[in-house]
């Protein structure tokens, strides 16, 4: 199984607190992958350390054949696409302009867009369902629609791997669901590989191969959704207690909550 991302003893401060604490993590190519965990345990840290916006205080993160640090932007943006948890809209671009950008890892400084780069923001597009809204500012449309947006330009990127920082929390239930199917089918499709934050345990659950259960900077536990998501694992980690029921349409048990 080779490894998208693999992560070796990582740590990282934002000042002096350990905020990262030997983090060892690989991410097989072609899985889908949710890292879990409450409010403040560390997930985005992680990923903007893996999508080099971070630097680590020490260890190594591997993307591909080699160390993340060592990329030029465009080569890594060739390689990794990121949708960012909170999306600035200081700026007014129309919505297409948006997605385009994706493709700016293969346009040269002083050329202009080809039809084949405008032929996949399109279909980048239309699979998420926005490209309706491309003549219409960025600022002017919804937080969801603006999600949908990012998860287009990401695609434009076309990307092998798909980072995403809780890609579904500002959408409706419609559209939570279209995301991670979108994504889904990407990955068994395309071999996409995704690493992606969720709240959602039981999305979580339904669409992973993978669970990171983080706690306090530290991998708690990971591994297959049934064997992460255990009723001693979310006690530990939320503080709550939940129910493990299995519903015969899906592999992976549901989790409620008592
Ligand atoms: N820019 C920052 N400067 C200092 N501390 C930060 C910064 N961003 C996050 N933190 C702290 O790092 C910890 C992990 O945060 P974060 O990675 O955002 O967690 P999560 O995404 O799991 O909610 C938290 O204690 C948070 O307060
Ligand atoms: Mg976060």
């Amino acid at each position: 199984m080779t490894s998208a991302i693999e992560i070796r003893d990582l740590n990282f401060k934002y000042e002096t607190e350990d905020v990262l604490k030997y983090i060892n993590l690989e991410v097989p190519k072609g899985s889908f992958v949710s890292i879990l965990g409450p409010n403040g345990s560390g997930k985005t840290t992680l990923l903007k350390n893996i999508c080099n916006l971070l630097e680590p205080y020490e260890g190594v993160i591997v993307v591909g054949e080699q160390p993340v640090e060592g990329y030029k932007s465009r080569e890594l943006a060739k390689k990794m696409a990121v949708v960012h948890q909170s999306v600035s809209t200081d700026f007014d671009f129309n919505v297409e302009d948006v997605v385009l950008m994706g493709r700016f890892p293969y346009i040269g400084r002083f050329q202009s867009e080809r039809t084949s780069d405008m032929d996949i923001a399109k279909a980048s597009m239309q699979q998420t369902a926005t490209y309706h809204l491309r003549s219409k500012s960025i600022k002017s449309i919804s937080g969801g629609e603006r999600q949908r947006v990012m998860i287009a330009r990401a695609l434009t990127q076309e990307p092998q791997i798909l980072l995403l920082d809780e890609p579904i929390s500002h959408l409706d239930i419609k559209y939570q669901l279209e995301i991670l199917k979108l994504c889904r089918s990407l990955n068994k499709t395309e071999n996409l590989t995704i690493l992606t934050t969720l709240h959602d345990i039981n999305l979580a659950n339904r669409f992973s191969d993978f669970i990171v259960l983080m706690n306090h900077g530290e991998i708690v536990e990971m591994g297959a959704p049934s064997e992460v998501m255990t009723k001693d694992n979310i006690k530990r980690v939320y503080e709550v207690e939940v129910e493990v029921v299995k519903l015969s349409q899906f592999d992976n048990p549901m989790i409620v909550l008592l």
